[in-house]
């Protein structure tokens, strides 16, 4: 294995992982050797592109039925525990009004494949959505859809999508999915939202079942390829009504850690400090934002319908009003040190200068 060594100045990190061998990424990710170096770096280097600026998004989830069945997920179609709800246009306006007052300037409109939300519907309420609030960003994670979908709700409004890839190795994909789902069909989503022009999010599962540093490494290569401009990456956690209630979850540190090598892979990113990572560590999120995360994603679904978008056990945040978990987390901020910013938050192209 080779033995790391980029010198002291955090830029030359950046320019030594943009060029990383499998070798090296290996070396990273499989020993706790490097971590000191890779968190104080990683955190470095998002001084430099954001200074100590956080994004708030807000996040609405307001649809939990879903047709499909990842083997992870608490939402799969095949639990049957799950009570399920959608939320009116009405309702989602009602989220969106709140946290405009609250301060947000981004909503993140998440659901299961539902697809009883249909592409007429969905343009709905995006335009309308657009039509309210017209200097804000409106995310969708919605999962796969067609091209002409993704194409319609962007002329509606939507700017930003949201669609993690799980894993980037194929034979690993499809051990955490059932056999109808395909990493090659989600790839292409990801590239047909790029091409129509969303700013597009992936990202992956650390610590979900068989995955090893090889998995890993794939999904860094993979996203060094599609180059978007959110990554999210949180802790699997088991959900005790699904086939993985048994594996064990992902660990605190080997997610701190991924989150700093994408911090310096990807040094203009748009990384978020996950609710997962919260959920694992009373403190997950602050360590998060201290190798590099930069975004915050509090919730603003009705409280009423927070506790049955379980997507894995024990998920924090829902019991707290939109207004609580809008203010805890500016604590937990500005307690690590960062500032929450409520501008639109585009990613950073270039470096801040002084
Ligand atoms: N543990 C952690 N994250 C999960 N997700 C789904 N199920 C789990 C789980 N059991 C993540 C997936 C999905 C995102 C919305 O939530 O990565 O893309
Ligand atoms: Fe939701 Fe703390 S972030 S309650």
């Amino acid at each position: 294995m080779p033995s790391i060594d980029y010198g002291t100045d955090s830029m030359a990190w950046v320019r030594a992982l943009s060029h990383a061998s499998d070798a090296e990424l290996y070396a990273l990710i499989q020993t706790p050797m490097y971590d000191a170096m890779l968190f104080r770096h990683a955190d470095a280097v998002r001084r430099i592109y954001y200074g100590t600026d956080v994004y708030i998004r807000g996040l609405i989830e307001f649809t939990n039925y879903c047709r499909n069945d990842c083997y992870y997920c608490g939402i799969r179609r095949s639990n049957g525990m799950v009570h399920r709800y959608r939320l009116t246009k009405a309702e989602i306006l009602t989220c969106c009004k709140d946290g405009y007052a609250l301060g947000f300037r981004t909503f993140v409109l998440q659901g299961g494949e539902d697809m009883a939300y249909t592409d007429k519907t969905l343009c709905e309420i995006v335009s309308t959505i657009r039509e309210h609030f017209p200097n804000c960003a409106i995310t969708l994670s919605l999962g796969e859809r067609t091209r002409e979908s993704y194409r319609l709700l962007y002329r509606a409004g939507a700017n930003r999508y949201l669609l993690r890839h799980e894993t980037a190795d194929d034979a690993h994909y499809r051990r955490l999915h059932p056999k109808e789902m395909s990493l090659a069909h989600r790839k292409s989503c990801l590239f047909q939202l790029k091409e129509i022009g969303y700013q597009v999010g992936a990202g992956f599962l650390v610590g979900s079942p068989f995955q090893t540093a090889k998995e890993l490494v794939s999904d860094l290569r993979f996203l060094q390829q599609l180059q978007p401009d959110m990554i999210g990456i949180g802790p699997f956690i088991p959900h005790s009504n699904t086939p993985f209630w048994d594996y064990s979850g992902g660990s605190l540190i080997l997610t701190l850690r991924m989150l700093a090598i994408l911090r310096l892979m990807f040094p203009y990113v748009l990384l978020p400090a996950t609710t997962a990572l919260g959920t694992i560590h009373p403190q997950g999120r602050e360590l998060g934002l201290k190798v590099g995360a930069n975004v915050v994603m509090p919730n603003l679904s009705p409280t009423g319908v927070r506790r049955k978008y379980e997507l894995y056990d024990n998920k924090i945040c829902t019991g707290e009003e939109s207004a609580q978990c809008r203010s805890c987390l500016e604590q937990r901020v500005e307690a690590a040190g960062y500032h929450v910013v409520t501008d639109v938050g585009d990613m950073r192209r270039r470096k801040l200068t002084k």
